[in-house]
């Protein structure tokens, strides 16, 4: 599609090194990125987030399936989907003994942005990341709030369509993030495509316009944020059984104000929203109560399985 920025297909990456179990770090995982967009990549510590940047930046070859950026193919065309990009990684690295203005020139100079044009460039970017009152400090002196703020501001020197960020915003102070998060809303809004790992909901729902959720290396659950949040606003059908029925079962069961409640001896039937609390704690308040022996839910699968898969705690979800 002509609008896509990103595409992959049953993308697969095993890492094996010497005497070591293999790694299956990606398991056939498809991903289409629309240009212009915010796309988070939502996911706890080791599901593949890194691993998918890596190879869409084409610093390691996928094990099998393939993956293209703005139509070229990372592997037969790495050169062409370098030409596209610029990327934010955990590993990526200042120039500790220069300026902060320094790093951003040198970057710069670096991507061939014309001599005549850096300074201008940078005096922009320092004036849209709240660097320039730092503008003659060497990197080194910067708190780690300030490094990772002009890590991400360096590659906005350069105007490549696709930004990779790997957790750049993680570990911020709020201030730190406040100014970031809107400086790469303007770029969004400038047309480019953002492409960011996070694994803190909150994050991504701040500042993105499509969050995907990465488990052992598969998308398990897309959408914009609209639609997740309606989902996880919306109302869940439970049919449960219990070993016995009691006072206090039944007085917990109505505190939950159901939409609709039916019981027939130990079995109820219920709605519920879900905007009170997750689903999966509401029934773990009833089993303690009386165990159940039987039990079935309709609908509101993606905040659970935030909850349960990506194993975010219910304070970073705050949906409201
Ligand atoms: N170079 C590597 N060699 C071996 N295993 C790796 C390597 N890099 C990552 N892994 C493993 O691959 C899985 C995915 O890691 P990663 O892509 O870094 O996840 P995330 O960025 O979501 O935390 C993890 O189990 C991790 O331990
Ligand atoms: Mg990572």
């Amino acid at each position: 599609m002509a609008d896509e920025a990103i595409r992959t297909t049953n993308l697969t990456k095993i890492y094996k090194e010497k005497s070591k179990q293999p790694v299956h770090a990606l398991n056939g995982l498809n991903l289409s990125v629309q240009r212009g967009e915010i796309f988070g990549l939502l996911g706890r510590n080791g599901a593949g987030k890194t691993t998918l940047l890596r190879i869409l930046t084409t610093l390691i070859k996928p094990t099998s399936g393939s993956a293209s950026v703005m139509g070229f193919d990372v592997q037969a065309h790495g050169a062409e989907v370098r030409n596209h990009i610029c990327a934010v990684l955990q590993e990526n690295a200042l120039e500790q003994f220069l300026s902060v203005r320094d790093n951003l020139t040198t970057y710069g100079r670096f991507h061939s942005v014309p001599p005549h044009e850096r300074e201008a460039r940078a005096q922009r970017v320092l004036d849209q990341f709240g660097l320039t009152e730092y503008k003659n400090k060497k990197a080194m002196d910067l708190s780690g709030g300030l490094k990772r703020r002009l890590q991400v501001a360096k590659v906005f020197m350069v105007d490549k369509p696709i930004v990779f960020l790997d957790e750049a915003t993680t570990g911020m102070d709020p201030i730190n993030k406040r100014a970031v998060l809107e400086s790469i809303r303007a770029q969004a809004d400038g047309g480019r495509t953002i492409v960011l790992t996070t694994h803190i909901l909150q994050e991504a729902e701040d500042l993105c316009d499509t969050i995907a959720l990465i488990h052992e290396g598969r998308i398990i659950a897309s959408g914009s944020v609209a639609t997740i949040k309606a989902l996880a606003t919306s109302v869940f059908e439970l049919s449960i059984t219990f070993e016995s029925m009691n006072e206090e079962l039944l007085a917990q069961l109505k505190s939950l104000s159901p939409v609709r409640f039916e019981q027939t001896g130990n079995v109820v039937e219920l709605c519920i929203n879900s905007v009170d609390g997750t689903v999966l704690d509401t029934i773990a308040q009833l089993s303690r109560i009386s165990r159940i022996t039987h039990l079935e839910i309709n609908g509101g699968t993606l905040e659970d399985a935030f909850v349960e898969l990506l194993g975010v705690s219910r304070e970073d979800t705050s949906w409201k």
